[in-house]
């Protein structure tokens, strides 16, 4: 039997994706899932599909709420009912070059990847704390480990949230509360048909669900996958500055310096 069995987590980020499957597959271990986004109807097709569970925390349940509105959260929260975890999965983007900023877009994507996942663990982490147990999972991406083209904005805030699941990780210490993150690569949802480029491993999100399902389970830090690109985007991360921006102007046809 999964480890997952009879747990109950809050799911921010189910409506759709990578989410949408994360709860499915979660119902499939024997997990109940409290479904968040902002689409109520979509929630309620997800609950409607998952596989019935219930645990001693309570069952599958949908509550919608914007991660954008500070109180609508708080409110969300008191809603969602006793948990044994929370993942954050919201997420926004839009393909951007530092040559053409859109400051509106930009606010969005911070305020829904890095701002929302602040408010939600404000909203959850003293209660997980009082209780002496949790379990937090950030869904960051792999785009997070350097800076890379066309991914301004949306690349910071999935350092951020890495960054973050270090800064937890740290004070949370002994507390009962296990912390881990998640790094996909590239993975078929709405959110990627926004590239108009070759996505080298484009994973469906049912596979990716089911390896962060497997993640969880072995409560490892970090969930990074697909293992090769992973890998690659892990060496690269460690390269000397001047020569890490020399192969990428090589391998994007941009040359000369960055500053
Ligand atoms: N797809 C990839 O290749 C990839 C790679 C690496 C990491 N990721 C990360 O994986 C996560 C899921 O992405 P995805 O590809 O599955 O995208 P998606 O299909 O667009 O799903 C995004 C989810 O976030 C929710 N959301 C967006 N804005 C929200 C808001 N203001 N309030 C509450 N919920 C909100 C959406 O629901 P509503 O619209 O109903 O609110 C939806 O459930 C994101 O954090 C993304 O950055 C994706």
């Amino acid at each position: 039997m999964s480890v997952l069995a009879g747990k109950r987590f809050w799911l921010v980020g189910a409506s759709a994706g990578i989410g949408r499957q994360l709860a499915l597959c979660l119902a499939r271990e024997g997990a109940a899932v409290v479904a968040s986004a902002r689409d109520g109807a979509a929630l309620a097709g997800v609950v409607e599909e998952m596989l019935p569970v219930l645990t001693a925390k309570g069952g599958h349940a949908a509550v919608a709420f914007d991660v954008t509105d500070s109180a609508c959260t708080i409110a969300a929260f008191e809603n969602v009912g006793e948990v044994d975890g929370v993942i954050y999965c919201a997420g926004a983007y839009e393909p951007m070059s530092a040559r053409r900023p859109d400051l509106g877009l930009l606010e969005t994507v911070v305020d829904v990847n890095f701002t929302g996942a602040l408010r939600v663990l404000s909203a959850c982490v003293p209660a997980f704390c009082r209780r002496g147990s949790g379990h937090i999972l950030l869904v960051g991406s792999l785009s997070g480990y350097r800076g890379l083209p066309n991914a301004w904005g949306y690349g910071a805030t999935k350092a951020a949230l890495n960054h973050l699941a270090e800064n937890l990780r740290c004070d949370l210490r002994g507390s009962g509360i296990g912390v881990q993150v998640c790094n996909p690569g590239f993975v078929a949802t709405r959110l990627t048909e926004k590239n108009d480029f070759r996505m080298p491993f484009l994973m469906a999100p049912e596979a990716a669900a089911a390896r962060i399902v497997r993640g969880m389970a072995r409560n490892r830090f970090e969930i990074a996958f697909p293992f090769l690109m992973a890998m690659a985007l892990k060496i690269l991360a460690v390269l000397p500055k001047p020569l890490y921006f020399a192969l990428l102007g090589f391998s994007t046809g941009r040359k000369g310096k960055a500053a």
